[in-house]
Parts: C-alpha cells; structure tokens; sequence
C-alpha cells in the first residue's frame, strides 16, 4: 500500500456535475487518499443544482454532505476568492488535481495563466509543480480556441480527459457509464478501484 494522498477537486459550470459527486464519493472511500481539498465555482453550484437537484453551501453542510453520499470526514472547503488559501502555494503538498466537469471558460483562464480565482491558481500551482493536472472537459461541438488551449495545456503535462463516456464495458445504466468513466480518472491519478477498466481484446475478429 503506497502513501496516502492530498486531492485537489474543482467543480466547474459545465454539464456533469454527477461525475463529480461520483468521484467525490470513490475518493472519500478510498483508503489511499486523506484529503481533499474542495473547490466550487459559482456556475458549479448552479450546474449542481439544475442537474442534481442540491444547492450546495460553504462549507459543506451535514445535510449536503449526506445528500451527496459524503462523509465529510476528509473534505477540506475553499472559498474561490480565498487567494490565499493553503492550496495557492506550491509549498503545500497536494498530490493531484481534477477539474470535473471543466468548462471551456476554466479550461481557458488556466491556458492563458489568467489566474482569477482559487480553481485558476491551483491548477497553475499543480502545472509549475510539475504534478497531476486532469481537466474533465466538456462543451460540444468545439471551436479552435478550445482545441488550441486544450493542446496547450497538454503540452504542459496536463491530462485532457474530455466527459466522454465510453460503451465498450456494454453499460446498462447511466450510473454504468458515469461509474466507468470515473473510474478513468481514478486510473489517472493512480488510486486503485472496485473495477476493472482495461479492455482486453472481447471478442476476436477474424
Ligand atoms: C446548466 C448549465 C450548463 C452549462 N454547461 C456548460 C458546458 O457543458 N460546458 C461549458 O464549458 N460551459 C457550460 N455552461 C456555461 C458555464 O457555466 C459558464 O461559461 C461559466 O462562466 C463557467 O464558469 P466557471 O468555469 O468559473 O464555472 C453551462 C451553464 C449552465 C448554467
């Protein structure tokens, strides 16, 4: 059993919000990680609350958190104007960071270096640290100026792992799918899981 692990997680306003409580939920759960460190943007709380019905406070409330399936026990709250909050420093030790969902207005600021607010300053933290970065993005269609911040941000160690559910594990549910794709982010920051995501070859084509 390796070391036990600080994650950033930042809920954005794009559509997806129920990839992030699921992954809020495999986190609290796992053995491996001991923090984590929870940032929501206004349009964040907004998607929460059209998609799955909770209106999220600051902090995080027993209620909410039971609404969630969180035990709280582990979350750390930040407000996102808190610039000085532990997590705005490359001396604090965070292991990885998600943005899930990530609109293409956050995906943008953390392009260009324009750090407004705490989501934008610890994703540039993670960048200059040279550690994990992984941007759950999600808009459609997408114009150039998404593709281009996308690939810089590539080029600079992040991982883009666009909200695209994947059908090969032959999900019978929407929780299938949303549980599958989840499980690719907890793959990316190296945090084992209940489920097996590797393809191995199904059904052979002659
Ligand atoms: C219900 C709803 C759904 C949205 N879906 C998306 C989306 O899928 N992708 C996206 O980039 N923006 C989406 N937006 C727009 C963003 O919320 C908006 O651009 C916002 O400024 C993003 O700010 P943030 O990144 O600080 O949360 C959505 C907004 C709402 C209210």
């Amino acid at each position: 059993m390796g070391e036990e692990r600080s994650i950033t997680v930042a809920v954005t306003g794009a559509s997806g919000a129920c990839y992030a409580q699921r992954l809020l939920q495999l986190l609290d759960a796992s053995p491996r990680v001991r923090q984590i460190n929870l940032l929501i943007s206004e349009n964040g709380r907004r998607v929460f609350a059209e998609e799955l019905d909770v209106d999220i406070p600051h902090p995080l409330n027993p209620e909410v958190a039971d609404r969630l399936g969180l035990s709280r026990h582990k979350l750390v709250c930040f407000q996102l104007n808190d610039l000085g909050a532990p997590i705005s420093s490359g001396s604090y030790p965070v292991d990885g960071m998600v943005i899930v969902p990530c609109s293409v207005g956050t995906l943008g600021a953390i392009a260009t270096g324009a750090t407004t607010n705490l989501i934008h300053r610890a994703a540039d933290v993670m960048l200059k640290e040279g550690r994990r970065l992984i941007l759950v993005v999600r808009e459609t269609p997408l114009n150039a100026i998404h593709l281009q911040n996308m690939l810089t941000l590539r080029q600079l160690g992040a991982v883009i792992l666009p909200a695209m559910p994947a059908f090969y594990h032959r999900p019978r549910t929407i929780e299938d799918l949303v549980k599958h794709f989840v499980y690719r982010i907890l793959d990316h920051l190296g945090i084992e899981h209940p489920q097996e995501t590797m393809w191995r070859g199904g059904r052979a084509w002659t």
